[in-house]
């Protein structure tokens, strides 16, 4: 049983046999991760270049968050909203404070928080905005993701995220993503109450759009009457080097959705923030969770969102991203056709003609000691978390320069 127990093929047996077949993991199985890095079952080190879909920005275990969660979880971990908890109140106070609105709505996960938004921007369209009762319309862009629930794969333009689940969502439109003209149309339409948009497109590569273009949205959205709810679930929380993806060009969204690295990778935490004049049309009974707004939650939001402030994590992300795009340049690889990210939201598109390039990449990557995974067939995020130092990217351009040359 011992020696079984440290053998990688007897853990991706038991998910084989026993887990729904719902993804596609690279064959590493993990036992341990510190800041930059993760450990296999059979003690070998990785640089972590995906950051479990950048949750885990403030780097894995962060000793700070890790306290905040070991402190909190050992005095009360849940209530319900049926009655108060003296961390929600000054979560509510902190986070607020923090990114600048008059209030929050706490939920788990980031495709909750995505829903939540839609619910709010529906009702401010019928209280608000003067739309017919179940008429209201939320634009989507091409490629967006959001998550896996039926409203989120009604809006995906991906067919193995939409194909066999149907019927789907009604009120959602699609346009193309960078396209402000083709925005400005889908606007005009009075029942529109909301346009949900990735500042920078996560899962569809690391897509990122024109300058100019959110201060476009924003422009349109306020011209228009529509709401702006930005997705920063995978751009936010100093991903891209600012602390929001919007900050980059000083836009401000009436409905912010963040997820993801909100609790450093240690559990589901989602925060859906907005003014009163959308947030409170919602009353008591009309929305909620059972774990939105857990004292555990508050507890490890708060120091999760201090901990990025105190180490300077955006200003640091900023400057490793530029670096890391330099050093994989220098590389001058045939085999890759792009480069391209802010901070260290990163993807290379591979250019090979083998179609599965991409994978065997990450194979040798594996092999080398650094994880990553492809996205979308060609893609490859190169997101690590925000403590990485640039002696490790050099070291780390080191491994995907050596992997390129087995491909
Ligand atoms: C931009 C964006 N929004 C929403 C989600 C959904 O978050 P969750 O998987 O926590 O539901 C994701 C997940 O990858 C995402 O990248």
């Amino acid at each position: 049983m011992l020696t079984l127990s440290t053998n990688t093929d007897y853990y991706l047996d038991l998910e084989e046999r026993y887990g729904a077949h719902n993804y596609h993991p690279l064959p590493v199985v993990l036992t341990r991760g510190e800041g930059v890095f993760l450990w296999d079952v059979d003690g070998k080190r990785y640089y972590d270049f995906l950051s479990g879909y950048s949750a885990v920005n403030q780097g894995h275990c962060h000793p700070r968050i890790i306290q905040a969660l070991i402190e909190q979880a050992g005095k009360l971990t849940l209530t319900s909203r049926a009655f108060y908890n003296d961390q929600l109140g000054e979560y509510e106070k902190f986070i607020t404070g923090f990114f600048g609105y008059d209030k929050v709505l706490p939920m788990n996960t980031g495709v909750e928080g995505g829903e939540t938004a839609i619910k709010l921007a529906r009702r401010w369209a019928y209280v608000k905005k003067g739309v017919a009762e179940n008429k209201a319309k939320i634009i989507f862009a091409e490629n967006n993701f959001w998550g896996r629930t039926l409203a989120a794969i009604s809006s995906s333009t991906d067919p193995s995220s939409y194909r066999q689940f149907g019927p789907y969502m009604p009120g959602f439109e699609i346009i193309h993503y960078n396209n402000l003209p083709a925005l400005d149309t889908a606007l005009s339409d009075p029942d529109v109450a909301a346009f949900m948009v990735e500042p920078i497109q996560g899962e569809a590569g690391v897509v990122i759009p024109d300058d100019g273009y959110l201060a476009g949205v924003r422009e349109l959205c306020t011209k228009h009457n529509v709401l702006f709810i930005a997705d920063e679930i995978q751009t936010g929380l100093a991903r891209t080097g600012k602390m929001l993806a919007c900050d980059h060009e000083s836009v401000r969204p009436d409905i912010l959705i963040l997820g993801k690295a909100l609790s450093g990778g240690t559990l589901p935490v989602s925060a859906v923030l907005a003014d009163d004049f959308i947030m409170l049309n919602i009353q008591p009974g009309e929305h909620g969770s059972t774990y939105g707004g857990n004292p555990l939650a508050c507890s490890v939001a708060t120091t999760a969102l201090q901990v990025l402030k105190d180490e300077n994590m955006a200003e640091h992300s900023a400057e490793m991203g530029e670096f890391l795009r330099s050093e994989l340049q220098r590389l001058q690889s045939t085999y890759i056709k792009t480069i391209r990210g802010k901070g260290l939201l990163n993807a290379i598109v591979i250019n090979h003609p083998n179609p599965e390039a991409a994978w065997e990449l990450c194979l040798h990557l594996k092999e080398e000691g650094l994880l990553a995974k492809p996205t979308h067939g060609d893609k490859i995020r190169f997101a690590p978390p925000l403590v990485i130092t640039r002696e490790q990217l050099q070291e780390c351009v080191g491994m995907i320069g050596r992997a390129l040359g087995k491909l």
